[in-house]
């Protein structure tokens, strides 16, 4: 028999509970092993609840049991998550983590305690909820050198974007069902302002390229000013609008980014709605692989920690190797990255408005939306960031141009 402990028993502590319950003899079976959730801790009291006779709020009655071989981490939070995990690995107990936030800033030095140990540091949660990525990315595409990675990798702003798409909802009462679904971060502005898609993209460009991705170093753009308006245009151009987070190899040089972008109709992730997540990758053997599921919310989100634990439980005292060493991942600067912007202006006169656009961006077309008056949008011509930056800034000094109200990114 196994002893884990699970520390925090929120959307993904319950979940966990749950699905080990519900598919005990299955899960069992496949570990090999019996397992006993001899501890839950958190600092709430869950009165009436299985789990009251077990509940702790002291993490020592949990580190210093022997008995206990894996730890599930799943409070969220840098600390005192990372002083619990790093506790637990150095006295030699497996962990498994949901907390993207935690393996983000510290997962190389997390890995290497582990590989000391001849123990685990699991995390298959933290990306993409329920979608098995760290895994295939860590095994299956080993024979791979990986060239691209692209993913919509936040649940609760796809979730947003979608219903702001096809219902035509508002940002703020989309959010709120998102919260009550357990979607969302306790503090939602990670997942509205890219934070949350940040940390997960510097995760997986950490294993993919094998150096330590800071997500200080991303560049991150939310989606709180996509409006309405917006996604009337994108609807008309045949596209849509969708927050992507991507880390590309141009060059042997890695950029990486995370913000809204405008995406043909035909591209493989324009049809990933709702609360669910999809990984692109490019290898330069396998070519084009696309991973999807539910990339938030308690089960799918259990699953992936429960896997983990089984993974745990068959290798108790040996360690699954990850390639991510801390040596620093540099990654390019964003303004030498090639791409095309969706624009739009507000002007008084709407003929030599196009001129003056024209006149610095050369022969764009120019887009209307039959209810709006006042206004116009184009998409430019395919330049460096650095350069498309200079030219909307000289567009906003002109004369006729009274405001730039959107620029967002564009892929066909
Ligand atoms: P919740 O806030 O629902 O649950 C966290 C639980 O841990 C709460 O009960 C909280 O108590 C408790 N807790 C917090 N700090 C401590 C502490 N110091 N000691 C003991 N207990 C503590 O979060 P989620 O379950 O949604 O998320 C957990 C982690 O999983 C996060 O890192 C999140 O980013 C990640 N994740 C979440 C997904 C989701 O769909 N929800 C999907 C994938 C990953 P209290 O509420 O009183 O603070
Ligand atoms: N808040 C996150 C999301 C949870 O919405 O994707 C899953 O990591």
């Amino acid at each position: 028999m196994i002893n884990i402990a699970i520390l925090g028993y929120g959307t993904v502590g319950s979940g966990v509970v749950e699905v080990i319950k519900t598919n005990k003899n299955s899960i069992e079976k496949k570990a090999g092993e019996s397992i006993n959730i001899k501890y839950v801790l958190d600092i709430r009291k869950f009165p009436g609840d299985p789990i009251e006779e077990i509940l702790t709020d002291n993490i020592e009655d949990i580190l210093n049991d022997d008995e206990v071989k894996i730890i599930v981490e799943v409070m969220g939070g840098v600390e005192p998550a990372y002083t619990f995990v790093k506790r637990a690995l150095l006295s030699g107990k497996s962990v498994v983590t949901s907390n993207k936030e935690l393996v983000a800033k510290h997962g190389a030095e997390l890995l290497e305690i582990a590989k000391s140990k001849d123990i685990n540091f699991l995390f298959e949660a933290s990306v993409g909820g329920g979608i098995p990525i760290i895994r295939p990315l860590n095994q299956s595409l080993t024979a791979d050198e990986i060239y691209e990675i692209t993913g919509i990798l936040n649940g609760t702003t796809n979730y947003i974007l979608s219903k702001m798409a096809d219902e035509g909802k508002s940002f703020e009462e989309v959010l709120k069902v998102a919260q009550e679904k357990g979607y969302a971060e306790r503090d939602p502005k990670a997942d509205v302002e890219g934070h949350d898609a940040c940390r997960k993209i510097a995760i997986l460009s950490s294993l993919a390229f094998g150096m330590h991705a800071d997500y200080e170093d991303i560049y991150t753009e939310g989606i709180t000013k996509i409006t309405k308006r917006d996604m009337d245009y994108a609807k008309k151009l045949g596209y849509t609008i969708k927050l992507l987070a991507t880390s590309k190899k141009i060059d042997h040089r890695i950029f990486a980014r995370v913000c809204p972008v405008m995406i043909s109709k035909e591209h493989p992730l324009a049809n990933v709605n709702g609360v669910f997540n999809a990984i692109f990758i490019k290898g330069n053997v396998i070519g084009d692989v696309m991973f999807y599921g539910k990339g938030a919310g308690k089960l799918p989100t259990a699953s992936a920690v429960v896997a983990d634990i089984v993974d745990a439980i068959k290798h108790l005292n040996r360690n699954i190797l990850s390639f991510w060493s801390k040596e620093k991942l540099e990654l390019m600067d964003l303004k030498d990255v090639n791409t095309r912007y969706f624009v739009t202006i507000k002007y008084d006169n709407f003929k030599t408005a196009v001129e003056e656009v024209r006149s610095i961006f050369g022969e764009v077309e120019v887009i209307q939306l039959d209810d709006v008056e006042g206004e116009f949008a184009f998409i430019t011509l395919e330049e460096t960031e650095g350069i498309i930056n200079e030219k909307i800034n000289v567009l906003k000094d002109k004369e006729e141009i009274k405001e730039i109200s959107s620029t967002i990114r564009v892929e066909r």
